[in-house]
């Protein structure tokens, strides 16, 4: 259970917000807890998470392992801060500053070879689901931003299947849409990787999860945990969501 902060939180709210959420998520062993703050926000974050379960990620880093590269961050900088997971190709990655799969590719191999877990995110866009192009979406993804890993990197991502026209419209997928498209991804992960490896991949769903709607949605076989944005803000909300895996 992830929760992503995107660009909210300052390093004290980052800490008032651990001040509430630690004695909640106390004693938790059904799931993985991680939260992903800004990167300015990661040392309050992991100063705060340190003796709980929960664990700290980055929401993006970039291919190189330093240079001459302004504005960005990469793997070995965000294990070297505490991080042990971190997002890769979210969609507003891939809306705002065009990234694309070959990058995708790069910069998943780069979070493994620093150490850290990745979790991809794939999903198609609205116009792309009307047009019947859902499945055709995320098989390129799939092929551009995950096939090429080896088996033994493959075994250490995580995929997180976000429609982009469920993201902070209110307008979740219902379970069945959601479990359909793991399915898909299931299957080209089993193409590629084998039945093993696609048995064991952790496919987390996002798009408006909240308190109300998490429960049908874990109920699925096919859905391994969610990605959360704007529930994952408060504690007392993100709690309801962890305590549904
Ligand atoms: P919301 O939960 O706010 O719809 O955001 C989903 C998301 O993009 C998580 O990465």
């Amino acid at each position: 259970m992830a929760g992503n902060w995107k660009m909210y939180k300052t390093g004290q709210e980052t800490t008032a917000f651990f001040a509430g959420f630690n004695p909640l998520v106390a004693g938790t062993a059904n799931c993985d807890v991680v939260i992903c703050p800004t990167f300015l926000s990661i040392p309050a974050a992991v100063a705060a998470a340190r003796g709980t379960v929960t664990q700290i990620g980055g929401q993006n880093l970039f291919w190189a392992k330093e240079g001459a590269y302004t504005g960005e961050v990469c793997g070995e900088m965000l294990v070297a801060a505490g991080c042990q997971w971190v997002l890769v190709a979210h969609s507003e990655r891939r809306q705002y500053f065009n990234e694309s799969d070959a990058e995708t590719l790069k910069k998943t191999q780069a979070a493994l070879a620093a150490g850290l877990n990745p979790i991809v995110c794939v999903g198609e866009k609205l116009d792309e689901r009307k047009g019947g192009k859902t499945e055709q979406v995320l098989i390129e993804q799939f092929a551009g931003g995950l096939a090429g890993l080896t088996e033994e990197q493959f075994s250490k991502v995580a995929i997180a299947y976000e429609p982009v026209w469920a993201i902070g419209t209110g307008q979740t997928a219902t379970p069945a849409i959601a479990a359909d498209a793991h399915g898909l991804i299931r299957s080209e992960a089993e193409k590629r990787f084998g039945k093993e490896a696609a048995a064991a991949l952790r496919i987390l769903y996002g798009g408006s999860v909240k308190p109300d709607n998490v429960e049908r949605l874990m109920k699925e076989e096919q859905i391994d945990g969610a990605l959360v944005g704007g529930a994952s803000l408060d504690p007392q909300t993100f709690i309801k969501i962890v305590k549904a895996a």
